[in-house]
């Protein structure tokens, strides 16, 4: 059975401030998502959140891009800001920076990652997703995952791995998309993605079967919007078992925390910790950034989960180190590398500090 699984997330108002969903919205959004399951427009869903985020997770027949999914994820959103309106919750309609639906819910502020394919007989899929971060933060993940092998040794000895996977990257800033074949060209391929605020994994393919393996969101809200208006919090979609990579592989990665770019007001590097779905509550300096996984077996389009899988206490660790590394960042204060540099921050106050500055700036 071909199915097609599409994650659409925004972020309609913080509770409180951005630390977390209210109840009310997320039950909302059940709602409607039950409403256009029962009239046939969804085989399944589930929905969730992660930190202030509310996360529509999809299964249907109207394949990536299907107008009437896209339509049914704005009126949710909308449905649920005013929900969060009536709450009086913190930046209520954050992420929906369009006035109406255009036919596409991209390019209107929330983000989206959806996969179509041929369910197969065990359909194994864990759902990542992230507060406090932007779109690129899947990028070293998704490196670790389907091209390192002191991450996955299945790339070594798992025969259906070892042609290795085939990376889609986004060059957000200029609208371009090249493939690479690793591991054949993860050089050339590491000189693009290592700069992930503008050179974004888009999606992962099996070189042999060309099965589609990964996808990320790349929507950049501060690129849509021409300002900065709330981070990213992106998704990233992964099949596993078989010819993708193990459940563990695919979740090796977050056991050695990173530092991403997101934080308080967007502007700062910060470890992203790996927590259970009730844990992902930023609150210490808005943060640190979390990243959550929600796995499930497909079963008919059927989702059957989801488990929370950063709830194992083998993360425990990666949430400590993660704490440690939190310490370290929150103590530079306002100076780089915790703060972005000038160029890179999205709330900044530069334009007017350097306009009452003017004049004053002497020679050397
Ligand atoms: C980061 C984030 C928060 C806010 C901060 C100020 O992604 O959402 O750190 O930037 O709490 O929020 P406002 O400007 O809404 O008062
Ligand atoms: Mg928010
Ligand atoms: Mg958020």
């Amino acid at each position: 059975m071909k199915v097609t699984l599409s994650a659409i997330k925004a972020d309609v108002g913080g509770y409180v401030g951005h630390s977390e969903s209210h109840p009310d919205v997320l039950a909302k959004a059940g709602e409607c998502l039950a409403k256009a399951k029962k009239e046939g427009l969804l085989v399944d869903y589930h929905v969730t959140k992660c930190g202030d985020d509310l996360e529509l997770i999809m299964t249907h027949q109207h394949g990536e891009e299907g107008e009437k999914i896209h339509k049914l994820a704005w009126d949710t959103f909308v449905g649920c800001t005013e929900v969060a309106r009536a709450l009086k919750l913190h930046g209520v309609g954050q992420d929906l920076l369009a006035d109406a639906f255009t036919g596409t819910i991209r390019g209107l502020g929330p983000g989206v990652a959806e996969m179509e394919f041929e369910e197969r007989v065990a359909e194994t899929i864990i759902i990542f997703m992230a507060d406090k971060t932007s779109a690129g933060a899947w990028n070293m993940p998704l490196y670790k995952m389907f091209a390192d092998p002191f991450n996955t040794i299945g790339l070594v000895i798992a025969e259906n791995m070892h042609s290795g996977f085939a990376f889609e990257v986004h060059d957000v800033k200029e609208h371009k998309k090249i493939i690479f074949n690793a591991p054949d060209e993860i050089y050339d391929m590491l000189v693009l993605i290592g700069a992930p605020s503008r050179y974004i994994i888009k999606a992962v393919y099996h070189r042999e079967t060309k099965e589609i393996a990964a996808v990320s969101s790349t929507q950049k809200l501060a690129l849509i919007a021409g300002r900065y208006v709330g981070k990213d919090d992106p998704v990233c979609i992964v099949r596993s078992q078989g010819q993708f990579p193990a459940v563990g592989e695919v979740l090796e990665p977050f056991a050695t925390p990173i530092l991403v770019e997101g934080w308080m007001r967007g502007s700062h590097q910060g470890p992203l910790m790996p927590v259970s779905i009730p844990d992902s509550t930023p609150s210490r300096f808005d943060g640190p950034p979390r990243v959550v996984a929600a796995g499930f077996q497909l079963s008919d389009g059927r989702l059957v989960g989801p488990r929370d899988m950063f709830a194992d206490k083998a993360f425990n660790l990666a949430r400590h180190d993660a704490n440690l590394m939190a310490d370290m960042m929150r103590r530079h204060g306002p100076f780089e590398p915790h703060r972005l540099p000038l160029e890179e921050m999205e709330y900044t106050t530069m334009p007017q500090v350097m306009k009452k500055l003017e004049g004053r700036f002497i020679d050397l």
